[in-house]
């Protein structure tokens, strides 16, 4: 799929854009969300929805949602209209943003935890567009399992491939080959409080970002991520982001190398 290039489908970065699709863009949409095998996604669904979490969370089994959401961020973030790029997808959950960007022909690398860390971790998918969307409760082995093997069910569904990568405070990232154009963790949850770990406070953040930028970031390289609805608790983070130049809408954030470098300090 050839991305759109007319200029005046272009709006450029815009991470606080929210408004509606063009016709343009919602045909995009329309020719990934065509392309799913609904019978075979339909027996996914089932088998998850039949357990004590798919019961209770069905909107986490609502694979089309999820894409239209990721395509709602790579809107957001030009992608749709932008050339070939190399993406990092941190914490790719479905893998429903590595898919839409792997279809708009862009190259990317999706990772995620080890799925056995999925018992230690409370995760939830707060994103606008999932209203009444309570999560699992922190500590329910049951639920944080079944969500680990529906996400990863749903991303080989997808054709993700996803590289294992359990982000911690202060240990570095993996070599991941190239560095990238675009790094994203959406609706991250990394930086959760994890057994008796609190809250990353910034000097986690600190190690993160200039490991991120030292190691996986392009020169001219963007780095995009999406905090969890009620991060009320990361609001020192945001405006420290925000003081070192990075673009901070609701709880979205876009960072250059340069705002980067400053909030390392
Ligand atoms: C709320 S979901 C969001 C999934 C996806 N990014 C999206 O927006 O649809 C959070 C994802 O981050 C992953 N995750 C949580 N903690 C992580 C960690 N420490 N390292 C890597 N991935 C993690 C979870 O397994 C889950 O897939």
């Amino acid at each position: 799929m050839r991305p759109l290039q007319s200029k005046s489908q272009r709006r450029g970065m815009d991470i606080a854009w929210s408004g509606p699709f063009t016709p343009a863009e919602r045909r995009l949409l329309a020719s990934i969300t065509d392309g799913i095998d609904r019978p075979r996604l339909g027996a996914i669904v089932r088998r998850h929805g039949e357990t004590g979490f798919g019961r209770r969370k069905r909107k986490y089994l609502e694979l089309v949602n999820h894409i239209g959401r990721a395509f709602r961020d790579v809107v957001r973030l030009d992608l749709h209209a932008t050339a070939r790029w190399r993406v990092l997808d941190i914490g790719t959950g479905p893998g429903a943003f590595a898919h839409v960007l792997e279809h708009l022909g862009h190259e990317v690398v999706a990772t995620e935890r080890a799925e056995d860390e999925s018992i230690m971790w409370s995760t939830w998918c707060p994103e606008d567009a999932l209203d009444g969307f309570d999560g699992p409760s922190s500590g329910d082995e049951e639920v944080l399992g079944a969500e680990a093997s529906l996400y990863a069910d749903l991303a080989d569904f997808l054709g993700v491939e996803r590289v294992i990568w359990t982000v911690e405070a202060a240990k570095p990232a993996p070599d991941l080959g190239d560095r990238f154009d675009l790094i994203c963790a959406r609706n991250l949850y990394f930086d959760h409080p994890r057994g008796n770990q609190p809250v990353w406070g910034l000097d986690a953040w600190r190690f993160f970002l200039s490991d991120v930028e030292a190691r996986l970031l392009a020169p001219e390289g963007r780095l995009f991520m999406s905090l969890p609805a009620g991060a009320s608790e990361r609001e020192d983070l945001l405006t420290a982001l925000k003081e070192a130049g990075a673009q901070v809408s609701s709880r979205r954030v876009l960072l250059d190398r340069n705002a980067c470098c400053r909030f390392i300090g």
